[in-house]
């Protein structure tokens, strides 16, 4: 019998990947684990993984070897592999070459390998393997949406309110890994607020791979900003197709942020077309338009594949001219990178060079640079509301409103607390101020 076992997850990708982490510790605390400083402390290593990227998974298929070693001085080690590695290994390609990999090591493969829909039954497997029947006798059986998160952050909460994505963009695995869409019911999405800001969660926010196509999601939004003890609405990521007329208007709400990302992913509508995104260029631009009639000065974020199959260089000018018009406060801008299992890689020729795509990646982060760096003179003398993240060598940093980070004099005790900041100096990727009464 393994006495006060200890985990440890390590977790890549996405904002959702972060929050089922934070289920997954929930799940095996309530089952009486408690969390190991560092793998080698661990009894179970847990990864949740990220498929976006053939980089993301190949990092996954190195550390197994380490994962293997360790094992092999310490047999009771489980090794574990969740997230969307799992998820979207329909044929079994990826367990193959992770049970390869191990059985270099004289192993018989791994121990845990399970999508996220699947963490209830971790439980019963760790019981199973370790020949214990404690940790299937601690559970209380629910679906993994019902089991409550460890937050890392008390202060900020994040709400997943639907799994999954029906829209088959044709480059993403998404859909693959995760399935199709399911929104999680209202009252199930407001008691969990509830409770969040109960253990004094000041930020919600609320989660989805296309989080705004939930039927109700203006009427969310709306509940969530009558709940005292919230101080701030955010949600992400949302699909332009979904921006509805109510959507738009609940942007203005008292608690949502001055913030929105809106993955556009190019300017482009032959590139939009091939990537099925549903919308337009005059569409985008219309939306972005009505955005700003009821919230003028909201910061805008998106999303931007350069060197898609087939994109020529006019094709992406117009990703460059629809950037400017937008005058984006932040992308996030990718070099297109196939991946097995989508329409993309079945359909289209990936034909773009590598010098290519690294050509016009580097051109649209000049654009953007130059962009934030003009956008953040803006609160020059300015005074921002800032949520506390974190402090280290007596200065303290968070978000403003505007998802801008700010940096000013303080210390540990202020973590989780908002102060009002006067910007004294905007540098390149933060305002740096002092606390004002
Ligand atoms: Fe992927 Fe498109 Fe769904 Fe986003 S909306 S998760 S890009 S399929
Ligand atoms: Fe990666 Fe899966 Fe998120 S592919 S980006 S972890 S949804």
């Amino acid at each position: 019998m393994i006495k006060n076992p200890k985990y440890k997850i390590i977790t890549y990708g996405c904002q959702m990947n972060k929050s089922d982490s934070e289920r997954i510790e929930g799940l095996l605390e309530s089952i009486g684990f408690s969390g190991a400083k560092d793998v080698k402390d661990a009894d179970l290593i847990l990864v949740n993984t990220c498929s976006v990227r053939q980089t993301a998974e190949d990092r996954v298929y190195g550390m197994m070897r380490d994962y293997a070693r360790l094992k092999n001085k310490k047999p009771h080690l489980l090794i574990g592999i969740t997230g969307c590695m799992a998820g979207r290994d329909k044929d079994g390609v990826i367990k193959k070459r992770i049970t390869t990999t191990l059985n270099k090591y004289g192993l018989e493969g791994i121990d845990l390998f399970f999508g996220i829909a699947d963490l209830p039954n971790i439980p019963e497997e760790i019981s199973r393997l370790w020949k214990d029947k404690r940790f299937i006798q601690a559970h209380k059986k629910t679906d993994y949406l019902g089991i409550t998160p460890n937050p890392v952050e008390w202060w900020r909460g994040w709400v997943v309110i639907q799994t999954g994505c029906s829209n088959y963009c044709t480059y993403c695995v998404v859909p693959h890994a995760r399935g199709h869409e399911v929104n999680r019911p209202v009252t199930e999405i407001l008691k969990e607020v509830k409770k969040m800001v109960a253990s004094g969660a000041k930020e919600i926010i609320l989660l989805g791979q296309a989080v705004n196509s939930h039927p109700d999601f203006a009427k969310i939004l709306q509940e969530i900003n009558k709940i005292d003890g919230v101080n701030r609405i955010s949600f992400a990521s949302a699909h332009p197709m979904n921006m509805t007329v109510g959507v738009i208007k609940a942007l203005a709400l008292s608690k949502m942020v001055n913030y929105l990302h809106l993955p556009v992913q190019s300017g482009n509508n032959k590139i939009l077309q091939k990537m099925n995104r549903k919308y337009t260029r005059l569409n985008y631009l219309k939306v972005i338009e009505r955005i700003r009639k009821v919230r003028p000065d909201i910061a805008l974020a998106t999303d931007i594949i350069v060197g898609f199959p087939g994109e020529t260089k006019t094709q992406f000018k117009d990703t460059i001219s629809l950037y400017k018009k937008c005058d984006f406060d932040m992308s996030y801008n990718a070099r297109y990178s196939t991946r097995t299992g989508t329409v993309a890689h079945r359909i289209y020729v990936d034909d773009i060079s590598r010098e290519e795509k690294k050509r016009r990646w580097e051109e649209l982060q000049k654009i953007m640079e130059r962009n934030v760096a003009r956008k953040n003179k803006k609160y020059l003398n300015k005074v921002v509301e800032v949520l506390v993240d974190g402090c280290k060598n007596k200065k303290c940093y968070g978000l403003s409103r505007e998802y801008k980070r700010v940096v000013f004099p303080g210390d540990p005790s202020m973590i989780g607390d908002i102060y009002r900041v006067k910007v004294k100096k905007a540098k390149e990727w933060e305002l740096d101020g002092l606390v004002v009464a």
